[in-house]
C-alpha cells in the first residue's frame, strides 16, 4: 500500500520516524519529529505530513517543506532528516 505511516524509533525514545511507501513499492524514512519545536508530525492526504501544533506540513517523499508553523514560508523551518532503511523481505529495518 502507498502512503506514510509514523513508528516509534526501536533504538532512541521519543524519536518517531516516518515511513513512505512509495508507487514504485520502495519505502523512504524521515524523522517524524517537527523541526519548528519538535511535536510528531502526522500523516496526511496527498502524501503529507502535518504538524498538529502549529501547522507546518512537509512532503512524505523527500521530508521537504511545504509550509512552515501557522502557513508561514516553507524557507522558516529545516526539512525532516532523512532515515536511512533497508527492506528485507518486506521488513523495514534501520540502516
Ligand atoms: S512544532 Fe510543528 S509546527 Fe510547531
Amino acid at each position: 500500500m502507498r502512503g506514510s505511516i509514523v513508528v516509534d524509533n526501536p533504538h532512541v525514545s521519543n524519536q518517531p520516524i516516518a515511513l513512505y511507501r512509495t508507487s514504485t513499492g520502495s519505502v523512504v524514512a524521515h524523522s517524524a519529529v517537527c523541526t519548528h519545536q519538535g511535536c510528531t508530525v502526522d500523516p496526511a492526504p496527498s502524501s503529507t505530513l502535518q504538524c498538529p501544533c502549529h501547522g507546518s506540513a512537509f512532503r512524505s517523499p523527500d521530508g521537504s517543506v511545504i509550509n512552515g508553523p501557522n502557513g508561514s514560508a516553507a524557507s522558516a523551518i529545516t526539512p525532516l532528516a532523512r532515515v536511512s532503511v533497508t527492506v528485507v523481505n518486506g521488513s523495514v529495518y534501520l540502516s
